[in-house]
């Protein structure tokens, strides 16, 4: 076996058997489907990512948006140099269709260790086939992750962690599988102030997050031209402010890059990316440094990263014990 992975419950050696991998400890059977290990119940809160992903597959990819919009805020986000990390374990949490797995394996000679909780593993797979086995993909939740404890040089877990019922227990869980000395790497959306929350997709979330996926997709495909020439105007006309009163994405931090039709699918995408989930928590920059120092690590950055074509909130950890 050239993974890492072992039983996500009891952290046991596992043993592969036909399209199955089974535990030695407690012989329960962990299924391999379209060639990806399963370590969670397939269906799961994260749902409406694995409908999204698996419609809007190539959307966010560098190499299919002719940018190197995901290229650039990885390496911003994460501070990392591609030369220094071959021979490194590596974990991603989180990938969704795999735009940063891609940026990753484009521009490295390491291997990858990648898991997600939906079923966007199997968009994960077509995009990065081409990488054999130095991706290690499974579906499994940060929750109970299919590696050892102290067992990762590094953790990047980048545009997820919002996205999860709790983000303290989520910071845990990465801690946990890094190496003492091992760095952790996360963004997320940040609270700016007591507007954050006023904003339409937080107003619309109650009834959107509830609806049929396919059902608010087609009412986003629907209403997406006057969102956007709505957007434009006001942006053009100089009440920017006001564009948070239309549910629609920010495509002001799309790729400059992309043509007509892909700034329309993309803000679909990001825009059903933004109404459909279970779970959407803002923090404090402040609180998140916090939940890294309460369980052992020193902050080696946290604040807001520039990069050519936006900014993420990052928060950069190494674990001490
Ligand atoms: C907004 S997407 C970001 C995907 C990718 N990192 C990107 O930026 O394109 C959030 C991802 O987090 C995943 N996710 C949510 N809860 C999770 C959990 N408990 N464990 C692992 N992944 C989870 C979702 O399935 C989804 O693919």
């Amino acid at each position: 076996m050239n993974n890492l992975f072992c039983c996500p419950v009891t952290g046991s050696p596992l043993v592969k058997s036909g399209e199955s991998y089974i535990s030695e400890a407690t012989k329960e059977r962990f299924p391999i489907l379209e060639g990806i290990p399963r370590f969670c119940p397939i269906e799961n809160y994260s749902e409406s990512f694995g409908f999204q992903w698996n419609i809007f597959e190539q959307t966010q990819l560098d190499i299919y948006s002719n940018s190197s919009l995901t290229e650039v805020r990885f390496y911003g986000s994460t501070g990392w140099s591609p030369d220094k990390l071959s021979g490194e374990n590596i974990l991603e949490v989180g990938s969704g269709a795999g735009r940063f797995t891609e940026a990753f394996l484009r521009t490295t000679k390491a291997t990858l260790h990648s898991i997600d909780f939906s079923n966007a593993v199997e968009a994960n797979r077509r995009n990065n086939l081409n990488y054999g086995s130095r991706l290690q993909l499974a579906q499994a939740s940060i929750y109970q992750m299919p590696f050892a404890d102290n067992t990762f040089d590094k953790v990047f877990c980048l545009g997820v962690l919002q996205h999860t019922p709790s983000f303290a227990t989520s910071i845990k869980s990465l801690i946990q599988k890094a190496k003492v000395g091992g760095e952790i790497v996360v963004d997320f959306y940040p609270i700016k102030g007591w507007y954050t929350k006023i904003h339409s997709k937080y107003i619309f979330r109650p009834i959107t997050k509830r609806m049929p996926k396919r059902l608010l997709l087609n009412l986003i495909r629907l209403n997406i031209r006057w969102m956007l020439i709505a957007f434009d105007l006001l942006c053009a006309i100089g009440c920017s402010l006001l564009t948070r009163f239309i549910p629609i994405t920010d495509v002001r931090s799309l790729p400059p890059t992309l043509s007509r039709s892909q700034r329309r699918e993309w803000a679909i995408m990001d825009t059903f990316d933004g109404l459909s989930p279970e779970y959407d928590s803002p923090q404090r920059v402040e609180d998140v440094k916090k939940m890294f120092t309460s369980n052992g690590c020193d902050i080696s950055f946290a604040g807001v990263v520039n990069y050519s074509g936006g900014s993420s909130t990052v928060v950069r950890a190494i674990k001490r014990s």
